[in-house]
């Protein structure tokens, strides 16, 4: 790493690459965005602009994005951010591992809780490191990206990371280094269990939190979970202010209770909405699997059943299906 411009690579240029990127960048390092054409034309056309509910506003002119359809060849980024949808990470690590120089730090800023080892099969050579974003992101507009919700970003602990704390520091996005990260990556597999009641209900997240039958959805999904969980002896980490059980007894209050004692929850962006909310109005796949369908998965290992997760995969997979016949 130079002392002066640490290099960073985004691979796969999208609400998070963009957002974390960007940051970065307007930190002061040196960044390289990997994305498709569709988006990087629009990054070409428009820059960078980044909001978030605090206020914070950052303008990345066009003239300072570095923009590539591919990994750029002879690529020697000190860090690479893998920001592709789970059904991509497979592919993307392998483009990755066929540029960069062995030994190169990866760190996954995925949901879910298996993409950082698929990504460390598809590209053995490069060092793969689990991270965990808490807060959403939405694409407002062409190359305008809006952090709706707040939360710190956590990682495996890698020295390579240790080296770059104060850039993350210093764009905001102070990083939280653990040894073992699972139980936090449990923790948000929890939460991103709102992301299917989210898109089903067609409203935005906060709108939607105040409604009581989808927040008994989200609780029910989340009891469930939490319940495969222990049963697997492993305990989730807290990611929000309250206990897990008690954070579940809260979502089914009556809204007027919900609403006084989870302010600090509802502190969301009028406009957010989930990932998963965006992918199916664009008739996009889905990361359901990789979201309930790992609970329905760690059901099945212990020799039980997840009937509310199994439910919920179904009705999304037969919407994107649907979707696929409407546009075949
Ligand atoms: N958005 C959020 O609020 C949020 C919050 C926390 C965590 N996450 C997680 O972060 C990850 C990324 O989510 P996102 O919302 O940023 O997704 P996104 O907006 O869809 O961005 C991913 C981008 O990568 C592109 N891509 C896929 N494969 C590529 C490749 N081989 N080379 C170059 N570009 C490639 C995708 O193109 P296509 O559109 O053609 O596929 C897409 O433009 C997901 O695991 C998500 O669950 C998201």
């Amino acid at each position: 790493m130079t002392d002066t411009q640490p290099h960073v690579l985004v691979m796969g240029a999208g609400s998070i690459g963009c957002l974390v990127g960007g940051l970065l960048q307007a930190a002061g390092a040196r960044v390289d965005f990997v994305g498709r054409p569709r988006m990087l034309e629009r990054l070409h056309q428009h820059g960078l602009h980044l909001t978030d509910l605090d206020g914070g506003r950052r303008q990345l002119p066009t003239t300072a994005l570095n923009l590539h359809t591919t990994v750029p060849p002879r690529a020697e980024p000190d860090l690479v951010l893998l920001c592709v949808k789970s059904r991509d990470t497979a592919t993307a690590a392998q483009a990755l591992g066929q540029q960069l120089p062995p030994g190169t730090v990866v760190l996954s800023l995925q949901n879910g809780l298996g993409n950082a080892e698929q990504a460390q099969q598809a590209a053995p050579a490069l060092s793969m490191v689990p991270g965990m974003v808490p807060f959403n992101v939405a694409e407002l507009g062409p190359g305008h990206f809006h952090r709706g919700t707040s939360g710190q970003l956590a990682a495996g602990f890698h020295p390579q990371l240790e080296r770059l704390a104060q850039l993350f520091d210093r764009a905001g996005l102070p990083l939280a280094l653990y040894t073992d990260l699972r139980p936090v990556q449990l923790g948000k597999l929890l939460l991103n269990l709102n992301n299917p009641v989210n898109a089903l209900s067609g409203l935005p997240l906060r709108e939607q939190l105040l409604h009581s039958g989808f927040r008994r959805q989200f609780a029910a999904l989340m009891r469930e979970a939490l319940d495969l969980m222990r049963l697997d002896g492993t305990e989730p980490a807290r990611v929000t202010p309250l206990p897990w059980d008690l954070l579940i007894q809260v979502l089914k209050l009556p809204t007027p209770l919900f609403r006084l004692i989870a302010s600090r929850m509802l502190r969301i962006d009028p406009k957010a909405r989930s990932s998963m909310a965006d992918d199916l109005t664009a008739g996009r796949p889905t990361e359901i699997d990789a979201l309930s369908g790992e609970i329905v998965r760690l059901a099945t290992r212990l020799g039980h059943a997840a009937p509310l997760n199994t439910a919920m995969v179904a009705r999304i997979q037969a919407l994107q299906a649907r979707h696929t016949r409407s546009t075949a």
